[in-house]
């Protein structure tokens, strides 16, 4: 049996069917080639049909993004199907994946079909994708709730169709790691051409079980696990990435397994995900959260002292986290800020590094010592910002024991220049009042989050907000020594990204 467990990132897909996670074309390309640089072996970069956006996503991240095969998802109907193969034939590797349900509940009150009919369906879609590639892959939707010989009975039908993949998802965070291990097993033992086809698992973490229930299948015979960057995905989200890599990484000795995954790029995919969808990683989250590798307990920090091993069984250095390792200083020239930049992975032009070097001086005036944290922090802030309609020219707010906050703030909006002030319930309060005024948007702040990057009451404090217009949220973020300014332009970023997507549907 193969020694390798292919990992399927489905960040872009899945992942962006997080409430309030959508992202942008650039982004979308920003996160697949972090997957690249991370050496996944299959990107699902989106569901082409559900819309032109998506579609060019897909299309794009195909042409881009060279390494990993490039999946686009189908339903099993001719239109996806086709869809699919137009956004991904220009990848180096492309694959089809195509889906139907097979439970009872589905076929009844969804696709009101008999069993019959979706085995047919199935085998059709199966063969129709294969005249396009030769790598596709079927899902049985709901596979945890289907009838277990039925379900034997489609996936043998579609292996014969051509399907070299067959994925077995646990669609709604149903099962239970035992039972869902032996499903696997018996899928194996029943279904006689398995072994012409990769057995891959797909779990959602309704009850918080979904990398038990991928490492359990993967004990009994899954080669290929479905997951996403941070667990993102549909409610619950998906099986988290990083969890199941360093678990068959830090428990070789139990799965003898291994993956492709460079591990030291985990902890920079990770961070970059949370940047673009503003899904902050909470801190006490396995492998990526900010206290995975924090000693408090004075009986743990004296036996780690002695031996490492003894209160950690992974470094912090196999997930890409350089323990709080001071970078660069006020001193530091451009020669070695760009070195750390390639050290740290990021790919930049001339033009964003200088503009990077020059927040980095203001940065390095403001606060002695930079970490690598706050080179993320600051090439989030200033490089990948999207192109501002809301300019800040002016931050300025007061409060005192006693008397009211007040705030002015100069704001340019399309290069006019207004100033505003405001009163407030607190300082950042009347600044959002202000740039409420004169960005004369009414929509509510729905989140409003401060994180402390690195210690000291010199480190920069990064803020993310989450505005709400309609259905859609819009995610802003920044960071900055003074806490009042990193708030200001949170809010302004995401009414910046607000403002770009109403003009890009108006056509303005
Ligand atoms: O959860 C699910 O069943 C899916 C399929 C499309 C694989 O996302
Ligand atoms: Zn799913």
């Amino acid at each position: 049996m193969e020694k390798i467990v292919r990992v399927f990132d489905t960040t872009l897909r899945d992942g962006e069917q997080s409430p309030g996670c959508s992202m942008n074309l650039s982004e979308k390309i920003r996160v697949a080639r972090q997957l690249a640089v991370l050496n996944v072996d299959v990107i699902e970069a989106g569901f082409p049909i559900a819309s032109p956006g998506d579609f060019e996503a897909v299309r794009e991240v195909a042409r881009q993004v060279k390494g990993p095969v490039i999946c686009g998802l189908a339903r099993a109907t001719e239109k996806d199907i086709d869809r699919a193969w137009e956004a991904v034939r220009e990848a180096e590797r492309a694959r089809i994946h195509t889906f139907i349900a097979t439970s009872d509940l589905h076929l009844q009150f969804k696709l009101k079909k008999s069993r019959e009919e979706v085995l047919e369906r199935a085998v059709w879609a199966v063969r129709r994708a294969k005249q396009y590639t030769e790598d596709v892959e079927f899902s049985a939707e709901d596979a945890a709730r289907s009838d277990v010989d039925y379900l034997c009975r489609v996936i043998a039908a579609v292996i014969d169709a051509g399907a070299t993949t067959v994925n077995i998802p646990d669609t709604v965070g149903y099962a239970i790691p035992d039972e869902f291990g032996r499903l696997i097993a018996t899928i194996r033992e029943k279904v006689e051409n398995i072994d012409r086809a990769v057995v891959s698992v797909h779990c959602h973490n309704d009850l918080g079980l979904a990398v038990a229930n991928s490492l359990a299948a993967v004990q009994n015979g899954a080669r290929q696990v479905e997951c996403t960057l941070n667990g993102l995905g549909e409610r619950a989200g998906n099986a988290s990435m990083e969890e199941v890599v360093m678990a068959i990484r830090t428990r070789k000795n139990l799965f003898g397994l291994t993956t492709n995954i460079r591990t030291e790029k985990i902890y920079q995919s990770s961070r970059l995900v949370s940047d673009i969808t503003g899904m902050l990683v909470q801190a006490n989250k396995a492998v990526v959260g900010a206290n995975a590798f924090a000693h408090e307990s004075g009986i743990h920090q004296d036996g780690f002292l002695k031996k490492q091993e003894t209160y950690e069984i992974m470094t912090p250095e196999s997930i890409g986290l350089a323990k709080s390792k001071l970078v660069l200083g006020k001193h530091s020239g451009r020669h070695a800020f760009r070195a750390r930049l390639e050290e740290m992975g990021y790919r930049l032009s001339d033009e964003e590094i200088d503009r990077a070097f020059e927040r980095f001086k203001v940065l390095a005036d403001a606060k002695k010592e930079i970490f690598d944290e706050d080179i993320v922090a600051l090439i989030a802030d200033e490089v990948y910002r999207i192109p501002d309609i809301y300019e800040l020219e002016l931050v300025e707010a007061h409060s005192a024991t006693g008397q009211s906050p007040r705030a002015k703030v100069r704001m340019c909006v399309d290069g006019e220049c207004v100033t505003v002030e405001s009163a407030g319930d607190g300082p950042v309060d009347a600044v959002y009042s202000a740039i409420k005024k004169i960005a004369k948007n009414d929509c509510p702040l729905v989140g409003y989050f401060v994180k402390g990057i690195t210690g000291g009451t010199d480190a920069q404090g990064e803020v993310t907000t989450r505005v709400q217009d309609g259905e859609k949220i819009f995610i802003g973020q920044g960071a900055d020594t003074d806490i009042i300014m990193a708030s200001a332009k949170a809010y302004v970023n995401a009414l910046n990204r607000l403002e770009h997507w109403r003009r890009n549907r108006t056509g303005k």
